[in-house]
């Protein structure tokens, strides 16, 4: 037509300005707001780097209390809300179980769906980061068959979910501090990677004017594809496989250089980095003292670290430049920490919430905001001639 380029995936296609995440992806950069990802795992809360995601800037001591304090008052659900998990099988997979749930907030809390309107934003926006860690624990307690457990305010944002997630009712529940401190920085690392996938699947959604909440439940089932999010749970189930065919991580590598059928070396590669990603060099660090305090696993961190060694050091990885992702060595912490493999990806949904909302608020805050309406090359027939039935073979 003229005017179309075609662009399959988007590879170098810029879809919107954006002032929220840098990467330089030659490098191995990943900043927040300027704020290098290596600094703020180490010094920041996922609270504190929420904030400064969503408003721009890192808080004050004033702003952060009143940001978690607002954050704490919306924490439960709409009792007819919790009632909605009976109605999935009990084998469901969690991630459809939360991103309706997520969407089905549209339905709950009406009074904070206009997009135009900065109060429902803020309140819808409050309310995301404050209900999600509910409906993740819920999605948990249901799936095991145990009664869900009303937040405890008076716990932090992580201690809290650890506890409608591991807790009991009238049972005491106290969270290792070094767990809590491991799951927090690992949200902060999963906070936003700008136009990934379920980031610009909620940019898209958002674009027609879709409220909030329905936007992040497109972004949560963006994020539950295996090329995406649903990585963390892939990676440890070819660990698996591979421990069970007899550990011979070389043999494996061997197949997935063939091109084997769904044959893939999981938690490897990225669109943008074409050097280590920054949060793989964190989150390795961590397995590895996570897994040697809670002892276990070990023998798949093995296996990890020789895929690892051997795929860094052969023609076919390097040649792709193909280096470990965030989500190689995260399944390994979550293991260890005593979640179930269909918890992971929702785990990186709960650390991803605020890059997501961050960016539907950049856009809907963009003077210039159109609806996105990507084009077309047309390759079907050009006209024919309509047949009726009787002449069809
Ligand atoms: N194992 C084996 N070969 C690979 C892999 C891999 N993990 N990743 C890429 N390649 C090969 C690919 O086959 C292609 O080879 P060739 O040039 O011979 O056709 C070449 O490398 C370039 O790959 P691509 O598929 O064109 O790259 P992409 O940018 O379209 O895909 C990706 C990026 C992340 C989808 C891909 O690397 C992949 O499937 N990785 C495994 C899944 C994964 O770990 N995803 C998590 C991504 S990071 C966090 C997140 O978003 O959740």
């Amino acid at each position: 037509t003229g005017y179309t380029t075609l662009d399959g995936g988007f590879v170098n296609t810029a879809s919107t300005k954006s002032a929220i995440t840098y990467i330089d992806g030659a490098e191995g950069i990943l900043r927040y707001r300027g704020y290098p990802i290596e600094q703020l795992a180490e010094k920041s809360s996922f609270i504190e780097v929420s904030y400064l995601l969503i408003y721009g800037e890192l808080p004050t001591t004033e702003q952060l209390d009143a940001f978690t304090d607002r954050i704490r008052r919306h924490t439960l659900l709409h009792e007819d809300l919790k009632r909605f998990f009976d109605g999935f099988p009990r084998n469901a997979h969690p991630m459809p179980v939360v991103s309706s749930a997520v969407n089905a907030l549209s339905a709950y809390y009406q009074d904070s769906l206009d997009p135009d309107d900065p109060e429902q934003v803020e309140l819808s926006t409050i309310r995301l980061l404050a209900k999600l860690p509910t409906i993740a624990a819920y999605a948990y307690k249901k799936s095991v068959g145990q009664p869900f457990l009303y937040p405890d305010n008076s716990k932090s944002y992580v201690e809290n979910f650890l506890r409608m997630t591991f807790g009991f009712p009238a049972e005491p529940y106290e969270a290792d501090p070094e767990l809590v401190k491991a799951l927090d920085m690992l949200l902060i690392l999963h906070a936003d990677h700008e136009q990934n996938c379920s980031t610009s699947t909620v940019r898209l959604v958002g674009s027609s004017d879709a409220n909030l909440f329905t936007s992040i439940s497109g972004g949560i089932n963006a994020l539950w594809g295996p090329l995406h999010g649903g990585a963390n749970q892939a990676v440890l189930e070819m660990l698996y496989r591979i421990q069970g065919e007899g550990g011979d991580s070389a043999d494996f590598l061997n197949r997935v250089k063939n091109k084997e059928a769904g044959v893939k070396l999981m938690g490897f590669g990225h669109r943008v980095y074409k050097n280590y990603d920054p949060r793989a060099a964190i989150v390795r660090k961590t397995a590895h003292s996570i897994l040697e305090k809670l002892g276990s696993g070990d023998e798949l961190l093995d296996i990890a670290m020789k895929l690892e060694e051997v795929a860094l050091n052969d023609d076919y990885f390097v040649e792709r430049k193909l280096y470990p992702n965030v989500d190689f060595y995260t399944g390994l912490i979550y293991r260890a920490m005593g979640f179930p493999e269909r918890m992971f990806t929702v785990l990186f949904a709960l650390g991803r919430l605020p890059g997501w909302i961050a960016h539907w608020q950049e856009m809907h805050q963009d003077p210039n905001g159109k609806i996105g309406r990507p084009r077309q090359i047309y390759t079907g027939y050009t006209e024919r001639a309509y047949e009726g039935i009787d002449g069809r073979s």
